[in-house]
C-alpha cells in the first residue's frame, strides 16, 4: 500500500529485488558482493515539481531531470564492471515513477544502486549469482539560498584515487575522505588536481569560466561523466555560450573569473574561493559571477522543458503497456 503519510525519511519504502518493503526493515546478506568487495554501481536522479507542465493544464508535476540520461550511464558502468543489467530502460523509468509516486515530497533524491550479488567472498566474480537492486528515495532539500546567492568555498587536493573514476562505482572511499577533507577545512567541496590538471570535485563536476566561455575537462578515466554538467553544456549552446572541452591546468582554474561545481543534488553552485583565495576579480571577486546568474536561471527552464518531455514520454508508455 502507498502511504502517502509517511514524510520521514526513514518511513520511506524502498525496492529490493523486485519487492518493495520498508526502508527500515530492507535487509542484504552480509555476503553481498556490494558490502564486501564495494563490487556495484549506482545512480543519484534529483526529482523537483515544476510547474506548468501537468495535466490538467498547468498543474504541477514531479519530474526527475534527465532520467534517461541516468540510465544510459548505469548501463554503461554496468558493462564496465560486466554485471547484466537486470532491467532495460522503460523498466528502470517506469520503477523511478513508482517510487516518485509513493512518497509525498516536492523533491526527492531517487537511489539507484546494482551490486553484482551474494556469494562467498572471493574476488574472481562468482556464477549464477543474481545482482542485487536497490532503489530509494529520500527528501531533497531546496539548495540553500545563500548557497545560490554567495557561492561557496572550496579547497584543493591531489586526486588519489583509482584510475576508473567514470564507472559511477558504489567504491567511494577515496570521494568520501575528499569530502571530509573539505569539511574539515571549513569548504563545501575538494576540488582535485591529478598531475597539475583539474579532475573534479569530491562528488561535483568541476566548470571553469574565463571571458566568457565555459571549459570542462574531457571526459577520460579520470572523472565521472556527469548529466548536471552535460546540462551545462547543453544550456550553453542552447543561449549561445562556447563551451571548451579540454585539459584545465592548475594555473588556469586559478586564474578564472568564475569556478562552478555541479551535480545532481547542488545542480550549479558558483564557487567563490579556493583555498581561502578568492575567485574572480574586480566587482565579482568573491561572489557568484554575471554567468553563474545566468546559467543558475537558465538551469532552472531546462528543468521545465526536461519535465515536459517527462510527462510525454510518460504519456506514451502508459498508452502502449495499455494496448498490450
Ligand atoms: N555524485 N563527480 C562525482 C565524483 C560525483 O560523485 C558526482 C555525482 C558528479 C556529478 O554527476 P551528476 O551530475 O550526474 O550528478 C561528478 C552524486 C550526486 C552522489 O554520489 O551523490
Amino acid at each position: 500500500m502507498i502511504d502517502r503519510a509517511a514524510t520521514e525519511w526513514h518511513e520511506a519504502t524502498c525496492y529490493l529485488n523486485g519487492q518493495w518493503t520498508a526502508l527500515s526493515d530492507a535487509k542484504v546478506s552480509v555476503l553481498d558482493r556490494g558490502f564486501i568487495f564495494g563490487d556495484g554501481v549506482y545512480e543519484v536522479i534529483a526529482v523537483d515539481t515544476v510547474d506548468g507542465v501537468g495535466a490538467p493544464v498547468g498543474a504541477p508535476i514531479r519530474a526527475p531531470f534527465r532520467a534517461h540520461q541516468h540510465f544510459v550511464r548505469l548501463q554503461r558502468s554496468l558493462d564496465w564492471v560486466r554485471i547484466d543489467n537486470p532491467l532495460d530502460v522503460e523498466q528502470w523509468l517506469d520503477l523511478i515513477a513508482e517510487v516518485i509516486d509513493r512518497h509525498p515530497w516536492p523533491r526527492q533524491l531517487v537511489y539507484v544502486q546494482v551490486t553484482r550479488g551474494a556469494a562467498k567472498r572471493d574476488h574472481p566474480f562468482p556464477a549464477a549469482v543474481a545482482p542485487t537492486v536497490f532503489v530509494s528515495t529520500s527528501p531533497w532539500p531546496a539548495i540553500p539560498a545563500e548557497q545560490i546567492e554567495r557561492g561557496v568555498a572550496a579547497v584543493t587536493h591531489a586526486d588519489e584515487r583509482w584510475l576508473h573514476c567514470d564507472i559511477k562505482s558504489t567504491s567511494l572511499l577515496g570521494n568520501v575522505m575528499m569530502k571530509q577533507y573539505a569539511i574539515d577545512n571549513g569548504a563545501s567541496e575538494t576540488v582535485m588536481l591529478r598531475d597539475g590538471f583539474l579532475t573534479e570535485g569530491s562528488s561535483t563536476n568541476i566548470s571553469v569560466i574565463k571571458n566568457g566561455v565555459i571549459s570542462t575537462p574531457p571526459k577520460t578515466v579520470q572523472i565521472l561523466p556527469g548529466i548536471t554538467v552535460d546540462g551545462l553544456a547543453q544550456i550553453a549552446a542552447d543561449h549561445g555560450v562556447e563551451v571548451q572541452v579540454r585539459p584545465i591546468s592548475a594555473a588556469e582554474l586559478r586564474a578564472a573569473d568564475e569556478v562552478w561545481l555541479s551535480s545532481s543534488g547542488r545542480e550549479v553552485l558558483a564557487i567563490v574561493s579556493l583555498d581561502g583565495v578568492v575567485v574572480g576579480a574586480g566587482a565579482n571577486a568573491g561572489s557568484p559571477g554575471p554567468m553563474y546568474r545566468h546559467m543558475h536561471a537558465w538551469f532552472q527552464q531546462a528543468k521545465q522543458a526536461d519535465a515536459r518531455h517527462w510527462v510525454t514520454l510518460r504519456a506514451e508508455r502508459l498508452t502502449d503497456k495499455c494496448a498490450a
